[in-house]
């Protein structure tokens, strides 16, 4: 039934090169959805008695590696951003936020610049942020930096009960379709030529990582490492804090190095797998692979990545799901892989309003697109930073606060309800700020508050 669906879709792409890209486009998805429907008839969870902290000497600590100024390999490198995310949970259709494509941008075109080299920086964008993409790239572009785009495929929300396609036409509406998350690299990294290109071009290292990843920047130690030690695949991972008990974690199962993703768990190890005591450390998805060996997995169609499934409710109120997965649990296929256990500084995720505010304030300094911490920060750790819904979209955020407000001192800030803060504000200590429903706080320009409790309609 599924594939009857899928062929009247595609008989509708009148254009015969469209369709034929649309054709191979529906034909991977076809495969995953049956590679999910088996799995799921023979129980899709992992063997629990068989899963086993990866033996030590196949996560390398970053302490451990040589460290160099420069590295001999670079123009063997090339950067890529995963930037096909909806990232829904700032309320954006397309890239979360403006600074996070440009500071990858900016950060590579220093570093050819600065090193003399051509690293190519490349975006994998999909249908949701392609458009906005293009705009920022423009707007930002500099010399010294290659600028390659290529969209990942765009697949059928399937719905829940009939497992039927819920898209009518090829060209409907775009809820009917989604990005199959980033474990679509390969396939659509291949599909375009892009792969082939670069082999050609004389590459032989890809830099991945979420683009939403701060402090995700060009390693050149760990570029040398990973030539040094014949590795195909690297992934950083970081010491696992209580904050990160969802983050995929590297195991062993049956002696091969695996990615464990929360979806794989069984309900009845859940707790098991977010103690930090059995699973140290997870994947920051900053990963290091070998280009010909991306080409010779997909070409011997080999890549058989776990089935992540996401159920959705649509606005009209229809379940449906979307078979998605993660690039990450591409490991297993390649030779020599293995994990390196990087400073936490290397893992800066910007997901939600809170974290923009973290990395636009003075705690923060931005040189050349790498963001440092301020050393004028007394304490190692980072301010814990709740703002509530008034501030949860990305315009909402920007339009509350005059300027950044100075936080080199703040161990805690709560702020709900509606609140705006003027230019220069200074927040120390634990300070929490709550506007009741119907009331309005201004906190106005040059406030120091320390260790307060603002509430009401108060006018400080
Ligand atoms: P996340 O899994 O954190 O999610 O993506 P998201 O979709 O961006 O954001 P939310 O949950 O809706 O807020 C991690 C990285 O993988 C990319 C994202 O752009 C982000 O950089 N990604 C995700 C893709 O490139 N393709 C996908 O299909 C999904």
């Amino acid at each position: 039934a599924m594939r009857t669906e899928l062929n009247r879709l595609i008989a509708q792409v009148k254009d015969e090169n469209e369709r034929e890209l649309f054709r191979n486009e529906m034909g991977n998805f076809f495969l995953l959805f049956t590679r999910w429907l088996g799995e799921r008839s023979k129980g899709t969870k992992i063997n629990w008695d068989k899963v086993n902290s990866p033996p030590e000497d196949q996560v390398v600590p970053y302490d451990s590696i040589p460290k160099v100024e420069s590295s001999p390999h670079m123009n063997k490198l090339a950067v890529l951003k995963l930037n096909g995310g909806l990232g829904t949970t700032m309320g954006c259709v397309g890239p979360k936020s403006a600074i996070e494509v440009r500071d990858g941008m900016i950060s590579v075109s220093y570093l050819n610049k600065a090193k003399n080299v051509n690293v190519p920086f490349i975006l994998m964008n999909s249908f949701n942020t392609d458009d906005e993409t293009k705009r920022i790239v423009q707007k930002y572009a500099t010399h010294n930096i290659e600028i390659l785009t290529f969209n990942q495929s765009r697949y059928p929300r399937i719905n829940k009960d009939s497992l039927l396609p819920t898209p009518r036409n090829p060209n409907g509406d775009i809820a009917d379709w989604y990005p199959p998350g980033h474990g679509d690299l390969f396939d659509s990294l291949n599909n375009s030529g892009l792969l082939d290109q670069l082999i050609a071009d004389g590459k032989e290292y890809l830099f991945v990582s979420n683009v939403d990843n701060l402090g995700a920047t060009v390693d050149e130690s760990i570029l040398n490492h990973m030539v040094e030690s014949g590795a195909e695949f690297l992934m950083e991972v970081t010491d696992k804090t209580r904050a990160d008990i969802k983050g995929g974690t590297l195991i062993d199962y049956e002696g091969q190095i695996r990615l464990l993703e929360i979806a794989q768990v069984p309900a009845e190890h859940v707790e098991d797998f977010k103690s930090i005591k059995k699973f140290k450390i997870f994947n920051t998805n900053n990963l290091w692979v070998n280009l010909k060996a991306i080409k010779r997995v997909v070409e011997a169609r080999e890549l058989s990545l776990e089935v992540i499934v996401n159920n959705k409710t649509t606005e009209s109120g229809e379940k449906v799901i979307q078979l998605e997965t993660a690039v990450g649990a591409g490991i297993k296929h390649f030779h020599n892989a293995h994990g390196v256990n990087v400073p936490r500084s290397r893992f800066l995720p910007v997901k939600s309003t809170s974290d923009l505010f973290l990395v636009t304030s003075d705690l923060y300094s931005l040189n050349h697109g790498e963001l440092s911490i301020n050393p004028k920060r007394m304490f190692n750790t980072v301010p814990l930073v709740k703002l509530g819904d008034h501030f949860k979209k990305v315009n909402n955020f920007l339009a509350r606060f005059n300027n950044p407000p100075h936080i080199l001192e703040l161990d805690h800030l709560t702020v709900t309800g509606d609140v705006s803060f003027g230019s220069d504000v200074v927040l120390k200590g634990t300070v929490i700020i709550v506007a009741n429903a119907g009331s309005h706080i201004d906190i106005p320009s040059g406030s120091i508050l320390e260790n307060k409790v603002v509430s009401g309609n108060l006018h400080i």
